[in-house]
């Protein structure tokens, strides 16, 4: 007989705490484990490679503590990772297990957010290089346009807590008006990094009048709900005393000091190694 399990939630480093804090909002009942790679973050502007091989590292990880179900609230590493891991790593693996990332749930409902059919898409290199949003949203929405800008700077100043200052405003400024050039008629941006939220405040100040700024916390959220009820095999396994643990590959006490920015909430993490 399986064990139950706590849900599995796994970033970069903080940003996936963003999402953590809607799908709790969402599914209270579960417990839920998060593991943040803070040590090796950021991953935006990493190889392939590396970020596939992180990725499996904390993803087998995960598996270790028993989770059977692990959602990669990262960008960077759904859009690089996710695919090899599906089909080349799970078929080695014993038991039936599920790793789902936030790409292809964003994709499936983004189109519904924009009336000039033209979207934008604010993320890291990684993401943007990998195409992967351009090819999800033309699969469930061919005559929408996508308008991709990668944010390099955005995650660092997140990371090291600066992204109130003005050099953030100076990035927020120079990406969005690079995204503005590509076409003028976005009306519909998507914040495709789970980092951004952070900037929510300066993105809305920075974009055109009326654009609809769309985080992916939500989404995600109500795509979990629905894959749970689609998959009651797995549901009943996954464990209901509404616990909450946090991980970190980094310090334990840096991970709490900063966290509850991205959770809204007071954190006390362990320090594992990778
Ligand atoms: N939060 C990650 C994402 O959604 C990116 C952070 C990073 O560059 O490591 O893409």
């Amino acid at each position: 007989m399986q064990k139950p399990f706590s849900i599995g939630v796994f970033d970069s480093g903080y940003g996936g705490l963003t999402v953590l804090k809607e799908i709790v909002k969402a599914l209270p009942q579960y417990d839920y484990m998060y593991l943040g790679d803070n040590a090796r973050a950021p991953y935006g502007n990493r190889s392939f490679e590396t970020v596939n091989e992180y990725t499996k590292e904390c993803v087998d990880w995960f598996f270790e503590q028993g989770c059977h179900l692990v959602i990669l609230a990262c960008n960077t590493a759904s859009a690089k990772a996710l695919r090899n891991i599906q089909q080349t790593h799970l078929p080695t693996i014993e038991g039936h297990k599920r790793v789902l990332g936030v790409i292809r749930p964003t994709a499936e409902v983004i189109g519904n957010f924009t009336q000039s059919k033209n979207i934008g898409v604010l993320a890291t290199s990684g993401t943007v290089q990998s195409q992967s949003y351009s090819l999800e949203i033309k699969k469930f929405f061919p005559d929408v346009n996508v308008y991709q800008q990668a944010c390099p700077m955005w995650v660092p100043l997140i990371e090291n807590n600066a992204h109130h200052s003005q050099g953030a405003d100076y990035f927020v400024k120079e990406y969005i008006h690079a995204l503005e050039k590509q076409n003028s008629n976005i009306d519909c941006i998507l914040l495709a990094c789970t980092h951004f939220p952070l900037l929510m405040e300066k993105i809305i100040e920075h974009s055109p009048v009326d654009t609809k700024i769309i985080a992916q916390g939500e989404i995600v959220a109500a795509s979990l709900k629905d894959y749970l009820e689609r998959h009651p095999e797995i549901e009943m396994l996954c464990s209901k005393d509404s616990t909450r643990t946090f991980y970190t590959s980094d310090s334990a006490e840096d991970f709490d000091k900063h966290s509850s920015i991205f959770y809204g909430e007071s954190i006390q993490s362990t320090h594992i190694k990778i």
